[in-house]
């Protein structure tokens, strides 16, 4: 019984030497050397090549090793087996880091000063909001979400949160699907995307949505904020509405296409700021140390963990 790592991008021999740690009794096998595929009872992927997980006839689970699991909903050669995705604190930890990270840059004006610094320009023209007067709509209140909720609320954010399905969180103003959707906009200062990708989300950030954020607030204008997924995203609308003023920044962490093309307005629009896909990576030590015990689990006859559902998309 082999567990297979199938992965692009990432440094599979780090995950293979943590995963084999953990599991010592279990051949980790890797695309590219040779294996016996009716061994292989688990998958662990990270935006494997669409296909490739064919012909494994013994497949018990895939896990996804990111929070996200579109890229397998993508594959249309997916085995048919349960799929588990990660929730692990280390990851929501670091996503929530990123969130007020980006909050806090346009809540201080940060980009502001750093042109500044640039120009050796002393500037202040004594306009600092309170986080309290600024208001921040997370979209999404799944795991990342909420506590990215709950740590901007410590800040002293003025946060409310948008998600399909009618949600009552203490001490949050909460709206849910397209009935909600005005309301929360309007009320929206920085617009933070937690969303998963799936065919009623793609393309959400788009032109209708920015035009619909709250152009009164304490920091002259709507920020956008989107460490989702980059099909969320329609680029060109984004442009077209930090040109028209409709939208004050970005924040994006996720694109279309990864790496973003070099060709791509996006690294050099003032409005812009590009992170690379890094919001909340998955540690190798701590992401292994949750898959293997879901693997466990599996062994010992218990039901998976986090599992998604095929049918929604996440
Ligand atoms: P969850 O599944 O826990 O939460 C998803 C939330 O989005 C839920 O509140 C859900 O609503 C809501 N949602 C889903 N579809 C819709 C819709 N059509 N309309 C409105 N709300 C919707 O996901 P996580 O919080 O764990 O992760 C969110 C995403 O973050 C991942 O899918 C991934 O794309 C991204 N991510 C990015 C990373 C990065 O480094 N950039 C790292 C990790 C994750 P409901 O509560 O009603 O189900
Ligand atoms: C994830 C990601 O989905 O890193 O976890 O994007």
């Amino acid at each position: 019984m082999s567990l297979l790592l199938a992965m692009t991008g990432w440094h599979v021999e780090d995950w293979r030497a943590r995963f084999q740690a953990l599991l010592p009794e279990m051949p980790i096998v890797v695309p590219g050397e040779p294996f016996d595929r009716r061994a292989v009872h688990y998958v662990a992927s990270w935006k494997h090549p669409a296909g490739s997980l064919t012909g494994l006839p013994n497949l018990a689970a895939i896990f996804s090793l990111g929070a996200g699991v579109d890229f397998l909903f993508a594959d249309d050669k997916l085995p048919e087996v349960p799929i588990a995705r990660v929730v692990d604190p280390d990851l929501t930890t670091r996503m929530s880091e990123y969130v007020v990270l980006h909050c806090l840059m346009y809540l201080r004006q940060q980009h502001r000063y750093m042109r500044q610094q640039q120009a050796k320009l002393w500037e202040d023209d004594r306009n600092q909001p309170a986080a309290r007067s600024v208001r921040v709509g997370i979209m999404g209140l799944g795991e990342l979400g909420l506590d990215a909720v709950a740590k901007l609320k410590v800040i002293g954010f003025d946060v409310a949160g948008w998600s399909r399905s009618p949600k009552s969180v203490e001490g949050l103003q909460t709206f849910s699907g397209e009935d909600g959707m005005k309301d929360f906009l309007a009320r929206t200062d920085i617009l933070v995307s937690l969303v998963p990708l799936t065919p009623e989300t793609r393309g959400i950030l788009n032109a209708g949505l920015f035009a619909g954020l709250a152009q009164d607030g304490r920091l002259g204008g709507p920020f956008l904020i989107n460490p989702g997924r980059g099909g969320l995203q329609v680029a060109d609308d984004i442009l077209a509405a930090l040109d028209a003023g409709t939208l004050k920044g970005a924040t994006l962490d996720v694109f279309e296409t990864e790496p973003l093309p070099v060709e791509s307005p996006l690294w050099s629009h003032p409005g812009v700021t590009v992170t690379p896909h890094n919001a909340a990576m998955s540690e190798p030590e701590a992401i292994a140390t949750l898959v293997a015990a879901q693997i466990r689990r599996l062994e010992a006859g218990e039901p998976l963990l986090h599992a998604v559902d095929p049918a929604r998309g996440y």
